[in-house]
C-alpha cells in the first residue's frame, strides 16, 4: 500500500470509490452518479481540500481529503474518506487516517476534527477505535431531503 498526493486527474478514480463504498447513509444516492461528479468537480475547483489516496498495485483503493482549516486554535478537519468496498477491512481506512493525522501534525495542528452522520454506526466506530472522541451533536447538518439529517462531530487530539 502505497499513499500518493491526487489531483482532478483522478476524479473519475474518486467517483469510482465513492459510488462502491457502501456508503451507510446513502438512502438517498447522494455519494452515487451526476450529483456526485458535479459536487467532486466543484471541489477540486474550490481547492479547499488537500486530496490523497491509497494504492494497492495499480488500483486506488481509498481516499481522504484534508481541509487545513477548521474553527479552533490550530483545530483542522477529515472532510471525506472512502475505501472501495473489496479493500475494506484491510487496515486502508486506517492507514489513510494515520496519514493524514501525521501530515496535519506536521504542518502544525493540534486537532482533527470530522463530521459523520448519527446513524452511520459502522462509521462511528471505526473512528472510535482510532481515538476520535464524540464533541457534540448538530440536528440538520446535512442537506438530504430524506432520512437522518444529523452529524456528530468527533475529534482528535494528534
Ligand atoms: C469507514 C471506512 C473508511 C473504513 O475503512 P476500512 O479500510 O474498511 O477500515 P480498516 O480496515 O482500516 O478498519 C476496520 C474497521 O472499519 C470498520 N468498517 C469496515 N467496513 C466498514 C463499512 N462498510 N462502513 C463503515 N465502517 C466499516 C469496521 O468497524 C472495522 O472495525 P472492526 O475491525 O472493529 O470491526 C470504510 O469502511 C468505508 O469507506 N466505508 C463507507 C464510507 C464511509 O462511511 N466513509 C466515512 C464517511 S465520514
Amino acid at each position: 500500500m502505497k499513499i500518493i498526493k491526487l489531483n482532478k486527474k483522478h476524479m473519475e478514480k474518486l467517483l469510482e470509490i465513492d459510488s462502491d463504498c457502501g456508503h451507510e447513509g446513502d438512502k438517498q444516492g447522494c455519494v452515487n452518479g451526476k450529483y456526485m461528479k458535479k459536487e467532486l468537480a466543484e471541489r477540486f475547483k474550490q481547492k479547499h481540500e488537500i486530496f490523497f489516496g491509497c494504492k494497492i498495485g495499480e488500483e486506488l483503493g481509498g481516499y481522504v481529503t484534508l481541509k487545513p482549516f477548521f474553527p479552533g486554535h490550530k483545530h483542522c478537519e477529515l472532510y471525506w474518506l472512502t475505501v472501495k468496498r473489496k479493500f475494506q477491512n484491510q487496515g486502508v481506512g486506517t492507514k489513510l487516517v494515520r496519514f493524514i493525522e501525521e501530515y496535519a501534525k506536521k504542518k502544525g495542528f493540534r486537532k482533527v476534527c470530522v463530521y459523520t452522520g448519527k446513524t452511520m454506526k459502522k462509521t462511528i466506530h471505526f473512528y472510535k477505535k482510532m481515538g476520535y472522541e464524540k464533541i457534540n451533536e448538530f440536528p440538520g447538518y446535512y442537506g438530504y431531503e430524506m432520512g437522518n439529517t444529523t452529524a456528530i462531530l468527533l475529534a482528535k487530539n494528534i
